[in-house]
């Protein structure tokens, strides 16, 4: 089986977990994984299988990157097993004001862009670097911690956890060979 996963990050934990996905795929002895930027135009004809992942960025939203990469090869998509994950810090979710928020709330609008169902999908933990996050990103971040956790200051955060990614890959593995 060949495997494409493709990816988009805005500070690299996306890529990187892209990677662990595909280190483990690679671990099975009739799997091909390939990792591609969605920037780098992969071609979709040449793999069996997609594994899709974004962050969950601004406005608690997968990129728009990814969206428009899905809607854009939706038909190629349809005829393929495809993965989705998203990388988040919140990736137990929780209700809030009558509303639930994060967690596999997170999935919902990336699986709702295909045609066909994608076979496995997680919500998968992300890393928070606040030296390393943009103007704009910070000043976001600070309203979010003021307004929900009562906290003057962005808190440095670790989530990635490469057993929970593996994981991840050998479920999608074997749901994509039923
Ligand atoms: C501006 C901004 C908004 C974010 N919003 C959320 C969010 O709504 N929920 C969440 O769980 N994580 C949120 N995060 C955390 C990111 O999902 C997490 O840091 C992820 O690992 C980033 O992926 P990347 O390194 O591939 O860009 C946000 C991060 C930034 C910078």
């Amino acid at each position: 089986m060949h495997v494409l996963v493709v990816y988009d990050t805005v500070y690299g934990s996306t890529g990187q977990i892209a990677g662990w996905i595909a280190e483990r795929l690679n671990g099975f002895a009739d799997v091909a994984a390939i990792v591609s930027r969605f920037s780098e135009n992969p071609n979709l004809e040449d793999y069996d299988a997609v594994i899709i992942g974004s962050p969950i960025y601004r406005n608690d939203r997968i990129l728009e990157s990814i969206k428009n990469f899905v809607t854009e090869n939706k038909e190629a998509l349809a005829k393929k097993k495809v993965g989705i994950f998203v990388v988040a810090l919140d990736t137990g979710g929780a209700y809030y004001f009558g509303r639930l928020t994060g967690g596999l709330e997170y999935l919902k609008e990336f699986a709702g862009l295909f045609v066909n169902p994608p076979v496995y999908g997680k919500v998968l933990g992300g890393e928070q670097i606040p030296t390393r996050l943009s103007a704009e990103d910070r000043e976001s971040l600070l309203n979010f911690y003021r307004r929900v956790m009562g906290s003057y200051e962005i808190p440095y955060r670790y989530n990635m956890d490469k057993p929970k990614v593996w994981e991840y890959a050998t479920r999608f593995y074997r749901h994509a060979n039923r």
